[in-house]
């Protein structure tokens, strides 16, 4: 047998032949099916782009009109999840209402030939439809109000804006909230696409693959860090504040969140077009004075810990736009799940295609050949 050295969070180590998305971290660049993210975001749509993601091709103009009202049209939640999630503590981290709910969604969906194109696109429309709604209900009912009814009339982003807030959202927040889910929607091997393809590898449901996923996203190490990024940016109140902020998180040890990544050695590309997204905002809606401590946060770290390669990363800036939106802090990772829940689909399309359960190996260390001890000599 090969032996291996064994590689802490498997870095480095290939955990899948695929080709949804590239990422060259040393360059900064991203792209998706061979597109740059850049080009995407000026151009596509979230669902365009989750087409491309899943199907591998650009949509031509009927087959985007197709998936487009196949979408509309499953956006609706069934009753029992609704009551369901009425159950739910309103204490509790909408993160934990979402996989919860996906999971649910399981048991109305029986699993069927997962072979069967028609059972993939079925599974696909219906997750990409009612997570929105889901998170949207969830927010709505944990105040004590009822969830608002999808809107046939709004395209994606628009009628999630709508439900979340209960009013038809400005076009330019709706376009701006459209592309950062073209931005979140799918990134190489991270923590909770391998999650993903290692729960699709035992041949289950696609909805115990994506709560399984959106389990994995809420970490504060991963998805969870954009909510993190907005309190630390609260903790630190005022631009003269964060040279010692990050002084102190230094001597600590501390992560400093929204900050430094597995694969970039150079600014996230989602970051560069997430703050010029931000600026957009702020010139239409009015300054917010987090955009000038965060702007301090990133020349501080930059001076401090770029020989380290740690820059901003996806999830520093997000949260500024979204909170310029009037979006609770505690959604932000939940609307990470609305757009990645496409890129786990991809995947799971693509490990089905050529599965192998994922069954690796480990460095046992722990001792042997020891005797059972009575609980009384215990
Ligand atoms: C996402 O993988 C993906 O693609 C994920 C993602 C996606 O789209 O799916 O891009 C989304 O998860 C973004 C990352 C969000 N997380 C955070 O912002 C949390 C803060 N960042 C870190 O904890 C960290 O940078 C990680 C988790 C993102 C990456 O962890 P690694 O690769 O295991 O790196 P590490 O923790 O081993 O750090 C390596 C070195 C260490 O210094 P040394 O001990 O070698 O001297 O870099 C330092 C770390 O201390 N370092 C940081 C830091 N991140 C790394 N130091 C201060 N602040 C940081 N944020």
């Amino acid at each position: 047998m090969m032996v291996c050295e064994y590689k802490p969070g498997l870095e480095g180590i290939p955990a899948a032949q695929s080709s949804i998305s590239y990422v060259d971290g040393q360059k900064g660049i991203l792209e998706y099916r061979g597109i740059r993210i850049e080009e995407l975001a000026e151009k596509s749509t979230f669902l365009e782009t989750a087409y491309l993601l899943i199907w591998g091709e650009l949509p031509s103009k009927e087959e985007l009109e197709v998936f487009e009202h196949e979408v509309r049209y499953h956006r609706r939640i069934k009753y029992r999840i609704r009551d369901m999630m009425k159950c739910f503590p309103e204490s509790g981290h909408p993160m934990d209402a979402l996989q919860a709910s996906a999971a649910a969604l399981g048991l109305f969906y029986s699993l069927r030939d997962l072979h069967n194109p028609a059972y993939i696109r079925d599974s696909v429309v219906r997750l990409i439809a009612t997570i929105p709604t889901m998170v949207a209900a969830f927010q709505l009912m944990r105040k004590g109000n009822d969830p608002v009814r999808p809107r046939d009339d709004l395209d994606y982003s628009a009628n999630f804006l709508y439900m979340l807030n209960e009013q038809e959202p400005d076009p330019l927040a709706a376009r701006i909230f459209d592309i950062c889910l073209i931005l979140h929607v799918e990134h190489t091997m991270n923590a909770s696409t391998f999650s993903a393809r290692v729960t699709a590898s035992t041949l289950t449901d696609p909805y115990a693959v994506v709560a399984s996923a959106v389990g994995t996203l809420g970490g504060p190490l991963h998805g969870g860090a954009n909510e993190e990024v907005i309190q630390m940016l609260e903790d630190i109140g005022s631009v003269d504040n964060v040279r010692p902020y990050i002084q102190d998180c230094l001597e600590r040890k501390a992560k400093i969140m929204g900050f430094g990544h597995r694969v970039y050695k150079v600014k996230d590309p989602r970051a560069t077009i997430l703050q010029k997204l931000a600026e957009q905002l702020f010139e239409k809606f009015g300054h917010d004075k987090f955009y000038d401590i965060a702007q301090e946060m990133e020349r501080v770290v930059e001076e401090k810990l770029a020989s380290k390669g740690i820059y901003p990363n996806v999830d520093f800036y997000s949260g500024l736009v979204y909170r310029k939106m009037g979006i609770p802090t505690d959604l932000f990772t939940p609307i990470f799940a609305i757009a990645r829940v496409a890129g786990w689909l991809a995947h799971w399309k693509e490990q089905l295609a050529e599965n192998r359960i994922f069954r690796p190996t480990q460095i046992y260390n722990g001792r042997h050949e020891i005797p059972y001890t009575p609980i009384e000599q215990r």
